[in-house]
């Protein structure tokens, strides 16, 4: 008796309760996350925690802006005429800027009487017509282009060869002359795996070159 009597609490539960039963179970999953589906499934993870100094211990010295020079005299360049620029550089000549935009572009900026100049490309596939979409190229609705149109995050020049080296998004690692053109890649792969995500870079004086990968997982869209 005492056994059918909790069975029937629990059909109605289930039958009373059936949102609660459906959230609880959910929170379930999630915490278990039984098929590896979320970013860190399957994958060690060990958070470190950071402390940070107070706020206003930082900010009481911190340099600022007190004066607004910004404000007043900051003028806003090049608008809508580059789209998603990412990294900036300027070149052993002083040329530039230098910057990675949206439809997978590294351009530079030549000066009044020429403007903006494509420099550089991640690939020969690279075409006007299917990757230069102008501030559309800002949107999701580059997302199934990107892939094959490259997307630049990260620009440095190697101050001595002039070489620029880019962290491309879909790319990996590459390197261009101080002519420009398409590319060449250098990694595409660490340690037998796939650069997924690749964002930024910078080189060490000693020559060494360190890039960051912003996930061994996903790549931008
Ligand atoms: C503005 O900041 C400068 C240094 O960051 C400081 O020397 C100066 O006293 C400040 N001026 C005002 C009005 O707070
Ligand atoms: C350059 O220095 C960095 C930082 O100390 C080091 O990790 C790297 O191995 C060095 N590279 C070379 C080629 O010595």
């Amino acid at each position: 008796m005492e056994k059918k009597g909790q069975r029937s609490t629990h059909d109605s539960l289930l039958t009373h309760h059936p949102v609660l039963c459906i959230i609880a179970l959910s929170v379930i999953f999630i915490a278990i996350d039984p098929f590896h589906i979320s970013p860190v499934g399957g994958r060690e993870f060990k958070p470190v925690k950071h402390e940070v100094a107070p706020y206003k211990q930082v900010m009481d010295n911190w340099p600022r802006d007190n004066l607004s020079r910004l404000g007043h005299h900051g003028k806003l360049e090049f608008v809508n005429e580059v789209f998603g620029p990412e990294s900036l550089e300027f070149d052993g000549l002083g040329r530039g800027p230098y910057t990675g935009l949206a439809d997978g572009r590294v351009v530079r900026w030549m000066g009044e009487a020429t403007g903006w100049e494509t420099f550089s490309v991640a690939t020969s596939k690279w075409s006007e017509k299917t990757c230069a979409r102008g501030v559309d190229s800002t949107t999701n609705k580059q997302w199934k282009h990107e892939k094959l149109c490259g997307r630049p995050l990260g620009l440095r020049f190697d101050k001595e060869s002039g070489n620029l080296y880019i962290a491309d998004a879909y790319y990996g690692l590459l390197m261009v002359g101080p002519e420009g053109g398409v590319a060449t890649p250098l990694a595409t792969h660490v340690e037998g795996k796939p650069i997924l995500f690749a964002n930024d870079l910078d080189i060490h004086r000693n020559g060494s070159i360190f890039f960051t990968d912003t996930s061994k997982r996903y790549d931008r869209a």
